[in-house]
């Protein structure tokens, strides 16, 4: 029989392929085997004995971002044994909207109101109730249920199930599952408004959320009971679902949203003919973290960087030059911004007289350059009178006298906040991935010294963007 490459699959297929090979507990392999079987004999070729709704096809490009290196992130729903049990199965629909994988364990009482064979249909996988059961395909099942997910999600959380967490009892699936978790947990608590407020109750919900265990509702409404109302209807799936993915993808905090930040990065090179020129160390490593730690923070972010051999963080736009003179001119022009960072290691000094063509070798003898200074960018920016940026920050770069030199930089050159580092070619900083820093943050004529650890240039680039992030909601 011929080979099949799944590799010369459509991306698509291939994918739905993967999801329903891992629903099914096979390889991938195995299930093209299972699918070309049945298509032989021409039987549906799912499972289960009831009727599935396809999963949606995704692309891979269509998945949230950072995800669990598993795929989808995974819920084990506990259904408990209330009149919201019901509610719990459309439950399982709204978090698979959300692409998330959901694994049902039904209590004894969950059985009296809703069945397993409904709970499976809707979650496409097996439905667990035993603690002790013989088929499952996991050794230690409650362990498994409990660590092979991201979160455990209990809905309805009846009052009984809720203080036997408190407690910690352990004498069925459900709650050995919560015993043994590792993982976050969240409650949807759905009961009598009496049970809720009973005394008991409401120390078990104490003792809960002291424990870490997050809860959706209950909400106030009619109950299940003819003529009674009050607090304990359990959250609505939409509700439970949001809260479920809440936990499961928490929003990223972005909070330098709507402010624009410029930061200059890498090296200048200054030519001393049409094919030399004079040029530094520097990488750029450094100026690109802080850049896309910027953009991660929410930021506008403008990023002018000298020639350096990296990609453009994701969101940023990148402006690339190659002198001093370019990079001012460059940076006047992205003015106003609300913090600019200059990261860049500008070369203090041009060739005079740039050559037009290429210097020759001559009988006269080696030429002499004549240097001149280049304009000072952070000098320039920080001593703007109209569009001065509201936070402006410096690096210092030094081999010796590191805080002195720092600290006199600072003054001089009018900035705010300087980040000194030591770059002595025996330490690695320039060109290498980690970098010890120094903060030097100025009030009125005190300058305090904030040492930090060693890092990686990424995290000096995220610490040096919370303080900033700090320093932007003071002064606002
Ligand atoms: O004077 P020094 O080069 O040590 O100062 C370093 C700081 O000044 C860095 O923040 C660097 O980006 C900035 N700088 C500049 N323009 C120059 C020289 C340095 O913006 N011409």
């Amino acid at each position: 029989m011929a080979n099949l490459t799944i590799r010369k699959l459509d991306d698509a297929i291939r994918d739905e392929l993967r999801l329903r090979a891992a629903r099914n507990g096979r390889s991938v392999e195995d299930e093209v085997r299972v699918i070309l079987r049945d298509a032989a004999q021409q039987q549906p070729h799912e499972p289960q004995t009831v009727p599935r709704t396809p999963l949606p096809m995704l692309a891979k490009s269509a998945l949230p971002a950072g995800e669990p290196a598993h795929g989808l992130p995974r819920v084990t729903l506990i259904i408990g044994g209330g009149i919201a049990a019901y509610k719990a199965l459309d439950l399982i629909r709204r978090l698979k909207e959300r692409h998330i994988e959901v694994r049902c364990v039904l209590t004894k009482a969950a059985q009296q109101f809703v069945t397993a064979l409904a709970a499976s249909a809707l979650s496409h996988q097996r439905v667990h109730t035993d603690l002790f059961d013989p088929e499952s395909e996991f050794d230690a099942g409650h362990i498994r249920l409990a660590r092979d997910a991201d979160l455990i999600v209990v809905a309805p959380a009846t009052a009984d199930l809720m203080a036997k967490m408190a407690q910690g009892h352990a004498n069925d699936l459900a709650s050995a599952i919560l015993l043994a978790a590792n993982r976050p947990i969240l409650l949807a608590p759905a009961m009598n408004p009496l049970m809720w407020n009973n005394a008991a109750t409401r120390r078990n919900v104490m003792q809960l959320r002291r424990d870490g265990v997050a809860m959706v509702g209950p909400n106030a409404g009619e109950m299940a009971e003819a003529a009674e109302a009050g607090v304990g209807r359990m959250a609505e799936p939409t509700e439970i679902a949001a809260a479920a993915e809440h936990l499961l993808r928490p929003p990223r905090s972005r909070p330098l949203k709507g402010k624009r930040v410029l930061i200059t990065a890498g090296p200048t090179h200054e030519a001393i003919d049409p094919v030399r020129y004079i040029a530094n160390r520097s990488s750029g490593k450094q100026g690109f973290a802080i850049a896309a730690a910027a953009e991660a923070a929410g930021a506008d972010v403008l990023l002018i960087s000298g020639p350096v051999d990296l990609a453009a963080p994701a969101g940023v736009s990148v402006t690339h030059l190659e002198s001093a003179r370019q990079m001012l001119q460059r940076a006047e022009a992205a003015l106003p911004v609300d913090v600019a960072i200059f990261a860049a290691a500008v070369a203090d000094w041009r060739v005079a007289h740039e050559g037009e063509q290429k210097l020759k070798k001559a009988a006269a003898g080696t030429p002499r350059l004549e240097l001149v200074e280049n304009p000072d960018i952070l000098a320039t920016i920080s001593k703007l009178r109209d569009k001065r940026p509201g936070l402006v920050i410096g690096f210092a770069a030094e081999t010796e006298n590191l805080i002195e030199n720092a600290k006199a930089k600072l003054a001089r050159k009018g900035c705010d906040w300087i980040l000194a580092n030591d770059v002595s070619p025996a330490l690695g900083v320039m060109g290498g991935d980690r970098n010890t820093v120094h903060l030097l943050t100025r009030n009125g004529a005190e300058i305090a010294v904030d040492s930090w650890a060693a890092m990686t240039k990424e995290q000096v680039a995220a610490k040096l963007i919370a303080h900033i992030a700090k320093a932007v909601e003071k002064a606002s």
